[in-house]
């Protein structure tokens, strides 16, 4: 399965009526945050594929609302489908994400690191299923924000999360993709290794295959 990941800013080579043609071999597009639905639209019209998303902690006041727990809740279209805290299976892989990055101003989509690790916590059943029925708990986790010291910033706002450290550890996903730290220079090495799993920055654009 190939899948285009964008992130973070517009990318002028995703964002040109020569993509299609670039991209012609792509099976699914995840966003990782901090992209406008509008942009999002262009490419899944272009493309004609699924598109999942997260969303960052950039994220205009129209795009979000508060359900009956008092909780924000992003609004995209619903034909793009939020990974968030959710799982999904597509082309046999397995899927799910989390939003947002580190608490460090009281703006939108930013969480306590103590809270991740208490919203993480609820993935576990279906976690635990997928790993009885299908024999691994996840394939691709996608998430806004890196994790802890891998591939973060020291600053307040690009700390990485350091339930997404356990996460990776106990569940072991095949790739986790992420925005939120901005890598412009495009020969500059976007994986890291961590344990069994490849941290992928995929600030701009990225294309991976996953066997
Ligand atoms: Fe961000």
């Amino acid at each position: 399965m190939k899948i285009l990941v964008v992130s973070d800013w517009i990318d002028q080579l995703i964002y040109s009526e020569k993509m299609k043609y670039r991209m012609k071999d792509i099976d699914i597009v995840i966003s990782c945050g901090d992209l406008s639905f509008q942009y999002l639209d262009f490419i899944m019209s272009e493309l004609n594929k699924p598109l999942y998303y997260v969303v960052g902690n950039h994220v205009s006041r129209r795009s979000f609302k508060k359900n009956e727990f008092g909780d924000l809740v992003s609004d995209f279209p619903k034909c793009f489908k939020n990974l968030h805290l959710k799982h999904y299976k597509e082309d046999g892989k397995l899927m799910a994400g989390f939003e947002g990055c580190v608490w460090y101003n009281g703006g939108p989509f930013q969480y306590r690191q103590w809270k991740v690790y208490f919203y993480l916590l609820k993935m576990i059943p279906r976690l635990l299923f997928n790993k009885i029925i299908y024999g691994r708990y996840l394939d691709i986790f996608v998430a806004h924000s890196p994790p802890y010291k891998v591939g973060d910033r020291e600053d307040p706002c690009h700390t990485g999360l350091k339930a997404f450290n356990w996460f990776i550890k106990v569940f072991k996903p095949k790739v986790f993709l992420h925005g939120h730290v901005h890598l412009y220079n495009r020969n500059v090495e976007k994986v890291i290794r961590y344990y069994e799993t490849d941290v992928i920055n995929c600030s701009g654009f990225y294309t991976l295959e996953i066997e």
